[in-house]
């Protein structure tokens, strides 16, 4: 597969921010596919669909219609992309403390999984994109020619996601946010199907106490 890099890393370990700078500086599509499992767990809490409820959460991944589009003019909020659920406007609601405290659960299924990494393909079929998530270099894409695994300390990774949520106006403490990172990442490198781990041919970053453009211009210097 010609022209996608393919990046994945614990939550909040600044793969996005740096994977949407680097698609925007190659010219390339960006999708961060950590998006769709948040829409289908924020389908199953707004349809009292219980998400321990394994079969029905996944039948629900099949009927729902995700989707992701440029802000149009009136949406202009600090937005980096509209993310859509049956065309309702979903972008803040799945950044919501209810759906960290969901997702992983839901992201565990491997029907789930299924049918998001069916779309992921066809997204990828076109070529020159940058794809950012858990299992990107492992299983969505694993003939990508350049795969890079974003980490940085746990601590690092709190704070961030604090400063982010309090710019979105969600008051958690940071005990609470690294606490829930902690318990994803153990989820997602835990879990049976599509566990978060390095891909071998993976190049892995620590982004402890550097910043985006610096990780930006060693990525550019690799290729
Ligand atoms: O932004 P953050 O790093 O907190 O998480 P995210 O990328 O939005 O992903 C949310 C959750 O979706 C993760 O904790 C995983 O459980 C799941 N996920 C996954 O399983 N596979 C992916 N390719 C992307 C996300």
């Amino acid at each position: 597969m010609k022209n996608v890099i393919a990046m994945d890393g614990p939550a909040a370990s600044g793969k996005t921010t740096i994977g949407r700078m680097l698609a925007e500086r190659l010219g390339y599509l960006f999708l961060d596919t950590g998006f769709m499992y948040r829409a289908v767990t924020l389908a199953a809490l707004q349809r009292g669909v219980d998400v321990v409820d394994e079969t029905a959460v996944t039948h629900l991944s099949t009927t729902i219609e995700i989707g992701a589009r440029p802000p149009a003019a009136e949406e202009q909020d600090g937005r980096f992309y509209t993310a859509l659920l049956d065309n309702q406007d979903i972008t803040w609601a799945i950044r919501a403390p209810e759906v960290d405290a969901n997702v992983s659960q839901v992201a565990s299924y491997p029907g789930v999984r299924a049918e998001m990494v069916r779309q992921q393909r066809t997204f990828a079929a076109k070529g020159h994109c940058v794809m950012v998530g858990r299992d990107i270099g492992t299983v969505v894409l694993p003939n990508a020619p350049l795969k890079l695994y974003i980490t940085a300390s746990a601590e690092e990774r709190a704070r961030r996601r604090w400063h982010d949520r309090h710019q979105q106006g969600h008051a958690a403490s940071y005990e609470a946010i690294l606490a829930d990172v902690v318990r994803r990442d153990k989820i997602d490198s835990s879990r049976e199907h599509s566990p978060l781990r390095p891909a071998d041919d993976a190049i892995i970053i620590d982004t402890t106490g550097r910043l985006p453009q610096e990780i930006l211009e060693e990525i550019l210097n690799m290729r």
